[in-house]
């Protein structure tokens, strides 16, 4: 008899495969919408991505206006500014092309459509969902946030050093793996990564449910199988493809169970440290999954055998917890990911961070109760395994 499990939702349809991006007019017409504000970084323009998908609007008859100031980790302050512009240039859709920061930017500009004004408002330590009606569409150029197919906007608030959330309805994603290959090699270790860490922590959540276990896995066997050779080849479209299919199943993972202590600690790292998010994720990926192994040691096996690790069948739950942590610091070293004391942080400065850690919602989620010390010894562990 199964167990009774939390609600599994798919936010909005997808559309996925090299191309896809010309399918985009098209789908916005079928919306009824005439003018788009296009949501991008500095690198986006620079790569010409940002060009390829005004193309695509510019065919499919749709009229746009384009903010290219996104930066990493987007404050409350540059959604109100995208905002803003799409209030006054009456927009009547927003587009987000890029990583999470560009997605999430534009998820949550369509708050400040439904109440024009500070965003922060809604940006909360305990997120609000908002139905803002304003379609929102999205394009990922990494293969890692997943934040095409999650409600949630992620957002910075630096007056209080932390990151802080609210969900948001989302329209569609249209994912088209030949958008990802100017990837740079770090971006690629660093986002394909931070999928891994979606699929693995939606997996060993409190909340997990039987539908989000099926793209978790699923996802966590492509980034095994792929990411290695999309960072040797960047060019490999195969390797690509594969990558953004993976990090588009393991968003879909945790959409609903959300993830838990390893983006906690992430989210420290990225608002003491300036690290990126993926990065962080990484580096927390392995503890994190150590720590809860011995309470979810099932749900580690499904994660072992998904990495195609050798095991006999009899091991314990800390033991497969072990295994899995070794192998994807062995990942990371085959992909020259830097530890945290080539970041110039110290490991004093790292356990510092564990009052944040416990305070960070995420951290309610995880199968072991995150305490003070319980953080502390993570961040440590953290620190001293990955030197
Ligand atoms: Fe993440």
């Amino acid at each position: 008899m199964t167990e009774y499990r939390p609600v599994f939702s798919q936010p909005a349809p997808i559309i996925f495969g090299c191309g896809a991006i010309m399918a985009l007019g098209e789908q916005m017409r079928g919306m009824g919408r005439k003018r788009a504000l296009v949501i991008y970084d500095k690198g986006i323009e620079d790569a010409g991505i940002a060009a390829k998908v005004t193309g695509a609007l510019a065919s499919g008859g749709i009229d746009y206006v384009t903010y290219g100031r996104v930066v990493s980790d987007p404050s409350d302050a540059i959604v109100d500014e995208a905002g803003e512009l799409a209030v006054r240039e009456g927009c009547d859709c927003l587009v987000g092309v890029g990583g999470g920061s560009s997605m999430d930017t534009a998820k949550a500009a369509a708050i400040y459509m439904y109440d024009p004004g500070p965003v922060r408002r809604y940006i909360l330590q305990t997120p609000p969902s908002i139905d803002t009606k304003t379609p929102v569409v999205l394009i990922p150029t990494t293969a890692g946030t997943g934040s095409e197919c999650t409600t949630v906007a992620i957002i910075s608030r630096p007056e209080l050093n932390v990151k802080w959330s609210a969900f948001v309805n989302t329209t569609l994603a249209v994912v088209d793996p030949e958008l990802t290959v100017t990837l740079p090699k770090y971006e690629t270790v660093n986002t394909g990564l931070d999928a891994f860490s979606h699929a693995a922590e939606a997996m060993t959540v409190r909340a997990w449910n039987y539908h989000s276990d099926l793209f978790a896995e699923a996802a966590i066997r492509k980034v095994t199988r792929n990411l290695r050779t999309a960072y040797s080849q960047p060019d490999n479209i195969e390797a690509r493809s594969e990558m953004a299919l993976a990090a588009n199943w393991a968003g879909l993972a945790f959409n609903n169970p959300v993830t838990h202590v390893g983006h906690a600690c992430s989210d420290a790292f990225s608002c003491h440290f300036h690290t990126p998010h993926g990065l962080g994720c990484a580096l927390a990926l392995p503890e994190t999954l150590a720590l809860v192994a011995p309470a979810v040691p099932e749900r580690m096996r499904v994660i072992a055998e998904a990495m195609e690790l050798p095991l006999s069948g009899g091991e314990s739950g800390e033991q497969l917890g072990r295994l899995v942590a070794d192998a994807l610091r062995d990942m990371m070293r085959d992909m020259e990911m830097k530890p945290l004391s080539a970041l110039g942080v110290s490991r004093a400065d790292v356990t510092a961070l564990a009052r944040d850690v416990v305070e960070n919602h995420l951290s309610e989620y995880c199968p072991v109760d995150i305490t003070y010390g319980v953080a502390e010894r993570l961040l440590a562990n953290i620190y001293d395994t990955y030197a």
